[in-house]
């Protein structure tokens, strides 16, 4: 359905496809083969004439999902940002864009039903100074998009192609909205929007209904928002220090037959079912994967291969995006020196170029269980679109070589 024909013989360019998106893959791949200045429509008096190549293209993506994701909660990225983000992406081909939206740090989606959240949880005091050293640099930050500018961001990706899932974190990596609202936690706070990176001990209580409400309204606006069929709810991450010392939480768990270690499978099947109700299908964090959870999920692996390999197995759908390769925030070289500091990690071109999502001992059945890949970019040591774009740009060429099935001939005349 996504696949094109394309070529340019000396009568001229013939392009077909089935769709009209392998139509605009046709067109892109069309595009890279004339000087930048064309492709962008941007005039350069030293181009007056151009050839293109005789070629046959034929092409088509090896996966239905091919992802990107973006982190805007631990530092915020303006509308224009995200928008360049997504034209990158249309040139690689990739159709999923994945928008991180909550953090401890940063609550970045308005949400009417409570205003708390953009007025007091999408913005911090002040941001650790390097790797959580104890040096805070007290200058505030911030920032929301709008439901008007969400809405405008889904339609500048539909018309190139590309889905936006959005993520609303939960139950971990939630401190942000705890500190607007501190009766959603479990000794009720205070709380403040997080200053540091890494995981807090400090989530939602599962143990108290009016949680589920907090959460079933944030759902009720973003799916009006988002029209993808899938809702990625996060749940990465998420100790459970705070609910085994929670009188609320230990009753709910008794309640639901459960245990301490298990309410967030309890928790994540209750969203999940809620999100049926309202046509979505979840997409979780490979932790999700710790519970009984239902076969419908899909599980996203960042813990290595190794989480999706198993989910794939057990029937799950499953999108891979191991951070040994394909997470985007780490370093792209070995000698750092000279590099924007990163979080670590080392996973330079040749290293993303190398991964193969489908292994040969994975039988035929689980292979299709895999439908695609994903990127992500994490921004915590990333406060600048000009670093994302070079944390992200070489990178990204690489991801889309490996999701593609692009064969070119070049034929004599
Ligand atoms: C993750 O990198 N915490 C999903
Ligand atoms: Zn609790």
């Amino acid at each position: 359905q996504e696949g094109y024909k394309l070529a340019v013989t000396a009568h001229g360019i013939r392009l077909e496809s089935a769709t009209t998106t392998g139509f605009f893959y046709g067109l892109t791949s069309l595009k890279k083969m004339l000087p930048a200045c064309v492709a962008a429509g941007v005039k350069d008096e030293k181009v007056t004439t151009y050839e293109l190549p005789l070629v046959q293209i034929t092409d088509k993506p090896r996966f239905p999902y091919r992802g990107f994701m973006l982190d805007v909660a631990r530092h915020f990225f303006s509308v224009q940002e995200v928008k360049k983000m997504l034209d990158v992406m249309a040139i690689y081909k990739l159709n999923k864009f994945h928008f991180h939206l909550t953090e401890d740090q940063g609550w970045r989606l308005e949400i009417k039903s409570h205003p708390e959240l953009t007025a007091k949880s999408s913005m911090r005091s002040g941001t650790v100074i390097g790797h959580n050293a104890t040096v805070d640099d007290s200058i505030p930050h911030g920032g929301f998009y709008t439901q008007q500018e969400a809405r405008d961001i889904v339609e500048y990706a539909r018309q190139r192609h590309i889905t936006v899932i959005p993520e609303i974190d939960m139950p971990g990596h939630t401190l942000a909205a705890l500190a607007a609202y501190p009766e959603l936690g479990c000794t009720g706070g205070p709380y403040e929007v997080g200053h540091r990176w890494g995981v807090y001990k400090d989530v939602l209580c599962l143990g108290k209904e009016s949680t589920y409400k907090f959460v079933q309204d944030v759902i009720d606006e973003v799916v009006d928002i988002f029209p993808a069929k899938y809702f990625h709810i996060g749940g990465d991450e998420s100790p459970t220090v705070m609910w085994e010392k929670c009188p609320n939480c230990l009753q709910k768990a008794k309640d639901e037959n459960t245990d301490i270690k298990h309410l967030q499978q309890y928790f994540t099947n209750r969203i999940e079912k809620y999100l049926n109700s309202k046509g979505k299908s979840i997409i979780g964090w490979d932790e999700i994967l710790e519970g009984k959870i239902n076969q419908s999920a899909t599980i996203m692996s960042w813990r290595g291969v190794e989480p999706g390999l198993k989910a794939a197995k057990q029937g799950h759908d499953v999108i891979m995006t191991p951070s040994s390769h394909v997470y985007f925030d780490h370093y792209q070289a070995k000698e750092t020196k000279h590099e924007p500091d990163a979080i670590g990690g080392c996973s330079p071109v040749e290293k993303v170029y190398s991964y193969e999502p489908l292994p040969e001992t994975l039988d035929a059945e689980a292979k299709n269980r895999i439908k695609g890949v994903q990127a992500n970019l994490w921004t915590e040591y990333i406060p600048f679109t000009t670093q994302a774009e070079y944390m992200v740009l070489p990178r990204m060429a690489r991801l889309a070589s490996i999701i593609s099935t692009i064969k070119v001939d070049w034929p004599d005349t």
